[in-house]
């Protein structure tokens, strides 16, 4: 098949990834897109890696053999810590992950050096971000995971009191710590970025790793470029589809009017 009419493949555990897919139909209307969001087996921060591992596996291969995609997206921070090296010996596609754009779009936005990365547990603790901004620049970094953020965007709980007093909390050490720009590092957690913002105080400039993710997957694709068409989206979930379309529709928007279970 041209690579034309091939899609872009991407999943993330649930609705997170569906920030990285806002942006990339907005970067790159006329591309076709396959989104799977693993609702069946979210979170995937709380488990181990390897299993993590095994799920990122088996569906960036299911894309592949499904659908023939050109390019691989994978849209949560938890299965690039995990797998993003498993990965490349899997699918023969190019690869383009959340945790590099971030951490060059982090390091951009911060003045004084002083950043902050938040994830889940397993992003955190796999050491991956620290590596990243590490290898990048010399700052002065401060990561905390966020247990629990996950499951209240899952629910569609953004702006409880309940989720404002968890950010406080699990947020404290960035304010300790002076930090001017805080990554994203998960790819749910720009649902609560009014919350967050309220948290480290409105002065600190948080960053998104899904722009700078549809700039990086827009520069690889530069040759094949499909002006003057519109997109196909197509989405997935391996969980309940009905829940999936009414609330990802809420995040993603018109796009995501229909669910195929995966
Ligand atoms: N959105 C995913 C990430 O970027 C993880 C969410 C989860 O814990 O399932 O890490």
């Amino acid at each position: 098949m041209s690579d034309l009419v091939r899609p872009i493949g991407m999943f993330d555990s649930g609705f997170g990834g569906l920030t990285v897919a806002r942006a990339l139909i907005d970067v790159l209307p006329s591309e076709d897109l396959v989104y799977m969001g693993d609702t069946g087996r979210y979170p995937y921060g709380s488990k181990p890696l390897e299993e993590v591992r095994e799920y990122a596996v088996e569906i960036s291969a299911g894309l592949v053999e499904r659908f023939d995609i050109k390019l691989l997206v994978v849209a949560c921070n938890t299965a690039a810590a995990a797998a993003l090296d498993d990965l490349a010996d899997v699918v023969d596609v190019p690869i383009v992950s959340v945790i590099e754009p971030g951490v060059q779009s982090l390091i951009g936005a911060s003045p004084s050096g002083r950043v902050g990365v938040i994830g889940t547990v397993g992003t955190i603790r796999s050491g991956a971000y620290q590596d990243a901004v590490a290898a990048a620049a010399d700052v002065d970094l401060t990561c905390a995971a966020c247990p629990g953020f996950v499951e209240f965007v899952e629910r569609g709980e953004t702006d409880s009191d309940q989720v404002s007093v968890l950010a406080e909390r699990l947020l404290a050490p960035m304010v300790e710590a002076g930090i001017d720009s805080l990554l994203l590092g998960c790819t749910h957690y720009p649902f609560l970025a009014r919350t967050i913002s309220d948290a480290v105080g409105r002065d600190v400039t948080l960053v998104s790793s899904a722009d700078e993710t549809a700039f990086a997957v827009g520069r690889l694709l530069e040759a094949s470029a499909k002006r003057g068409r519109v997109g196909r989206h197509r989405f997935f979930s391996s969980g309940d589809v009905d829940s999936f379309r009414e609330l990802g529709s809420r995040f993603l928007g018109p796009e995501l009017d229909a669910v195929d279970p995966w």
